[in-house]
């Protein structure tokens, strides 16, 4: 894997900075299966479709736009990314994560990432929101692989808080104020597509895992590497493989996602809305 050059991010954000003007911003939103049109709520949005970026990759997942839209949500300037790119898709993790980077250089200081995801906890049912408090990557493969380069962090970035422990705090409180059920736990990551075996469930949840799902990991390694705050929210749309007589399907994820979408926005609008400023900055 070729170590894309920092040059390719900077000519991306550069790009983009002659398009935004006056306008920096300050939390990057990269929003899952059925929360894309959270967009809609902006302020005075900016859409730029991926295609118009130097050096972008295009998005293919059905359900995801391929764009950023930039403007105000809940008071707070957001780049929200409409359609993000999945390793499954066949993308390599320096494109699933290229996005992030190029936020960065725009100045954002926080993620916040949603999800579906499958539930591996046998304590909670299909429809639990879940703040993630932790992850785990058996992958292999990580999109911080190759020369480093250090505009962004260290070469041995530290993974104790991926997921900013105030930031979760928050998301709990903003739940129990807007009483929207919420757990916290740990999110596996599996790169896909195929949805996991039993025995895949039965191996994580001996691991640790309470969700399972084929996205965000990457994209917080490579937020956390460059000094990024990260809340991570996963809608946990259907019961892992195994747990339930009936097969997975695409179509009951989409179908969940947007049964849970009201109160899944709810929350991470609330989060946006009392997040403060991150107050971190780009190392070096
Ligand atoms: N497994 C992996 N990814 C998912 C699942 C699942 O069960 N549900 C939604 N995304």
């Amino acid at each position: 894997m070729e170590t894309i050059p920092f040059a390719h991010y900077q000519e991306s954000a550069d790009y983009l900075a002659a398009r935004l003007g006056d306008f920096r911003p300050e939390v990057l939103l990269i929003l899952g299966s059925g929360l894309g049109y959270l967009a809609d709520q902006m302020e005075e949005p900016l859409a730029v479709p991926y295609g118009d970026i130097p050096h972008f990759a295009r998005s293919t997942a059905p359900g995801h736009a391929g764009r950023f839209v930039f403007g105000t949500l809940r008071g707070r300037r957001v780049a929200v990314m409409q359609g993000r790119f999945h390793y499954y898709e066949g993308y390599t993790f320096g494109q699933v994560t290229y996005p992030v980077r190029v936020v960065r250089l725009l100045g954002a200081e926080t993620m916040i990432v949603t999800n579906a995801a499958g539930c591996v906890n046998l304590d909670w049912p299909a429809g639990t929101l879940m703040v993630m408090d932790d992850h785990i990557k058996l992958a292999l493969d990580s999109p911080l692989r190759g020369e480093n380069l250090p505009q962004f962090g260290p070469r041995f970035p530290d993974s104790s808080q991926v997921y900013t422990p105030t930031l979760r705090a928050l998301a709990g409180q903003v739940a129990a104020e807007q009483g929207i059920p919420v757990e916290h736990g740990v999110y596996l990551y599996m790169p896909g597509p195929q949805y996991e075996t039993p025995a895949e469930i039965r191996a994580a949840r001996l691991l640790g895992a309470d969700a399972v799902g084929m996205s965000t990991v990457p994209e917080a390694v490579v937020a956390g590497h460059a000094g990024m705050q990260v809340l991570g929210i996963s809608l946990l749309t259907n019961m892992a493989a195994g747990i339930l007589d009936t097969p997975l399907s695409e179509e009951e994820v989409l179908q969940s996602a947007a049964a849970g979408r009201e109160k899944f926005s709810a929350l991470v609008l609330g989060c946006l809305e009392r997040m403060g400023s991150a107050g971190s900055a780009l190392p070096g």
